[in-house]
C-alpha cells in the first residue's frame, strides 16, 4: 500500500509574519485539493503533519525572550495554542470530508536522552488501517530527562517518512522550491533536483522570518540526511500556489525541488 506524507509548511496556513494569523481561503482550497484527490485515490494512505506557523513558533518566541528557557507555562500553553491551529485545520478538513483525527504531538512523541524520538507508531499505522488520515504538527515535547524541547513539523516529517517506509514525502512550503541563494535575490535559481551528500552546502539561505524557532529552508534539508530510503520520492514545493498541493499528491507538480540522499 502506498503512504505518502503531507508536510503542510507553517508558512502556507498561516501568514508567518503577523502572529495569529490564519490564512482561511487557502486551507479551503487546500481541504477541497486533498479530498478531491482522496475520491480519485482511495487506497493511497495519507497523514498530514503541519509546521507551527506564525502560532508555534511565535509562541516559543515569546516564551524563550521572556524567560530564556521553555518551562511548564510555556509547555502547557504552546500546546494548547498548537492544538487550537491544528483543530481549525481539521474542521476545514473534516468539513471538505477528508477523515482527519489529530494525533496531538505531545501526547504521542517524547524525547529520549534529549535526541531520540520515541514514537508510537503502532497507533498511527492502526488509523491508517482504518481508513483515517492521522494528523500530527510542530509542537513542544517532554523529554526523558525532565526538559521540554520543541520538535518541528519538518523533523515528524522526515522521522515519521524513514520509520513507516513512506512511498513519498512532500513539503509544501511558501516557496517554489530550494534556491541557489536567497529567493529573493533576483540571480537565485530553483532547482530541480538537489542532492542532501553534495549539494546541500552549495546553497545560501536566508535568514528565517522574525517569528521561526526551527530553522527554516536550511534546517529542513538538514534533517534529511540518512532518512531518505530509496523507494522514497520527496518534493519540495509551494504549496501557496493554487492545485500544486493536488498535483504534488498526483506525482506531477508545475514546480519544485526533487530531494535525492
Ligand atoms: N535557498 C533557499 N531556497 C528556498 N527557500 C529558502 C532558501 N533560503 C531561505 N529560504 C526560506 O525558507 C522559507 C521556508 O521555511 P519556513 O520554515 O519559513 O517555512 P515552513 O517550514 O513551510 O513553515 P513552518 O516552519 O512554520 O512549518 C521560505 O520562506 C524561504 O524564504
Ligand atoms: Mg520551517
Amino acid at each position: 500500500l502506498e503512504l505518502i506524507i503531507l508536510k503542510l509548511g507553517g508558512s502556507v496556513i498561516c501568514d508567518k509574519s503577523k502572529p495569529f494569523s490564519i490564512r482561511r481561503r487557502v486551507l479551503r482550497r487546500i481541504a477541497n485539493e486533498i479530498s478531491k484527490f482522496l475520491k480519485e485515490e482511495p487506497e493511497k494512505k495519507l497523514i498530514i503533519i503541519h509546521g507551527g506557523g506564525s502560532f508555534g513558533h511565535y509562541a516559543v518566541q515569546e516564551y524563550l525572550s521572556l524567560k530564556g528557557i521553555l518551562d511548564l507555562e510555556a509547555l502547557v500553553n504552546v500546546e494548547r495554542i498548537m492544538l487550537e491551529l491544528s483543530t481549525t485545520l481539521a474542521d476545514y478538513f473534516i468539513d471538505a470530508g477528508i477523515p482527519i483525527s489529530i494525533l496531538t504531538t505531545h501526547s504521542l512523541v517524547m524525547i529520549d536522552d534529549e535526541r531520540e524520538l520515541i514514537i508510537n507508531t503502532r497507533y498511527i499505522e492502526q488509523f491508517l488501517r482504518m481508513g483515517v488520515v492521522p494528523m500530527m504538527y510542530g509542537d513542544l515535547i517532554i523529554s526523558s530527562k525532565g526538559s521540554i524541547k520543541v520538535v518541528s513539523g519538518d523533523t515528524l516529517a522526515w522521522e515519521l517518512a524513514y520509520r513507516l517506509k513512506a512511498n513519498k514525502l512532500l513539503f509544501a512550503t511558501s516557496v517554489d522550491g530550494v534556491y541557489s541563494s536567497k529567493p529573493e535575490f533576483p540571480n537565485a535559481i530553483l532547482l530541480n533536483e538537489l542532492s542532501l551528500s553534495s549539494m546541500i552546502n552549495k546553497v545560501t539561505y536566508s535568514e528565517t522570518s522574525v517569528y521561526d524557532v526551527t530553522g527554516g529552508m536550511f534546517r529542513k534539508l538538514i534533517e534529511g540526511i540518512g532518512k531518505i530510503r530509496p523507494s522514497m520520492k520527496v518534493y519540495i514545493f509551494n504549496g501557496l500556489r493554487a492545485g500544486e498541493i493536488y498535483r504534488a499528491l498526483k506525482d506531477r507538480p508545475l514546480k519544485g525541488t526533487v530531494i535525492k540522499p
